[in-house]
């Protein structure tokens, strides 16, 4: 089955990895992707695909409400992914984050409604975060699609309210929409200001790794690839109105994952900086994925540790041109050479 998916934030980290990803593995969609460019979208993220026929680029907010009522007469499905996605910026100013996150779903989940009705498949990417933090205590316990969402930080507050939209729109007027909760993403083209990228690129420039609080937080780990299969695996065969975790089942400390990137770099545990924890920091994160694995047939395949791990941190040492003028803010001028001012 031919596909025209509307994919927003698409720029980004996964989302630029997802749109390779569809182009490579479904040569019958085609790709819109809606992102606005914030500082976290990157057009050189895609720049090797840019001239693809079945790929198409429209620079605008899904805050833009008739934009969107085009782009939903155009295409058929919706991957949602656009969203301010940085904890730490959250806690300086959560603004965005409601505006964005909150607002702009609540804006395509009635365009999309207003074009489709109950028709148009719309799968809404959530996150881990909305279900809040495990103790270190309690190895067994794990989220799964029942654990209560009790989000800690604002960025998890407001993926919470769109998931909790999403949930809405389809009890309420029948639409197709599906949710997927996802663990920590690790793979190319991350924004260098979360911690496997900052890290690696810190040490390449010379300079020590902040380690925030005890380094004893737990995050799990999944390779962007694997996540993108399984977002395919859920537009094309999940259920209306189902959640789906997804997770590597790859729990790791801070303090391990900065070893395996210091050991991977050939540098000693002199380049970690303790510093002070983050407020309100989440203990622990850990996904029971058994229902997108049981029911739709996914499992990851490319987040075997340390290996995949490694590769990601040689593919920042190999690229320093993509991070230096992400670094340095080189990045948002490509938009204004490819395209001009529009
Ligand atoms: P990112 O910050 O790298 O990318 C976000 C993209 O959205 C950027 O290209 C940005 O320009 C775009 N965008 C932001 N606001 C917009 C707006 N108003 N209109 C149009 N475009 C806008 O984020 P990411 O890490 O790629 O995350 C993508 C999605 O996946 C987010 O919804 C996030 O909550 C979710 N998620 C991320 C992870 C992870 O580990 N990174 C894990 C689970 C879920
Ligand atoms: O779990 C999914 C979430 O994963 C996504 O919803 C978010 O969009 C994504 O940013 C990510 O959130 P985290 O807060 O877990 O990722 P981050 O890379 O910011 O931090 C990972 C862990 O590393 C966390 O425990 C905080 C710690 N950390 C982070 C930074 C940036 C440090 O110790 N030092 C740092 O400098």
């Amino acid at each position: 089955m031919s596909r025209h998916i509307l994919l927003t934030g698409g720029s980004g980290f996964i989302g630029s990895n997802l749109v390779r990803f569809i182009l490579r593995h479904r040569p019958d969609y085609r790709v819109t992707n809606l992102d606005c460019l914030t500082y976290s979208g990157n057009p050189e993220n895609l720049a090797d695909v840019e001239k693809d026929g079945r790929y198409r680029f429209v620079h605008g907010n899904i805050l833009d409400r008739p934009l969107l009522d085009t782009l939903a007469k155009e295409c058929d499905s919706v991957l949602h992914l656009a969203a301010e996605s940085h904890v730490d910026r959250s806690i300086l100013d959560s603004r965005p984050f409601v505006e964005t996150n909150v607002m702009g779903t609540q804006n395509i989940l009635d365009a999309w409604r207003h074009a489709k009705g109950k028709a148009g498949r719309f799968v809404h990417v959530s996150t881990d975060e909305v279900y809040g933090s495990l103790p270190l205590e309690r190895p067994e316990l794990k989220f799964t699609e029942e654990t209560p969402i009790q989000a800690n930080s604002p960025y998890a507050a407001s993926k919470a309210s769109s998931d909790l939209l999403a949930r809405a729109y389809h009890h309420t007027f029948g639409m197709d929409i599906l949710i997927t909760r996802c663990s920590n993403n690790f793979g190319p083209y991350q924004f260098p200001e979360k911690v496997i990228p900052l890290f690696v690129t810190n040490l390449v420039e010379g300079k020590k790794v902040p380690l925030y609080g005890d380094g004893r937080n737990v995050r799990d780990w999944l390779h962007v690839d694997d996540h993108g299969e399984a977002i395919l695996t859920v537009l094309e065969k999940g259920t209306g109105g189902e959640v789906y975790n997804i997770g590597g089942n790859n729990e790791r400390s801070n303090l391990e994952l900065t070893h395996s990137i210091l050991k991977a770099m050939g540098k000693g545990s002199e380049m970690i900086q303790p510093v002070a924890d983050r407020l309100g920091h989440d203990r622990r994160y850990a996904i029971d994925a058994t229902k997108i694995e049981r029911e739709l047939g996914w499992k990851p395949t490319r987040s075997a540790w340390p290996g995949a791990l490694d590769a990601t941190v040689k593919w920042y040492v190999d690229n320093p041109k993509w991070w230096q003028r992400v670094k340095s803010g080189a990045y948002r001028e490509y938009y204004k050479q490819q395209y001009g001012n529009r």
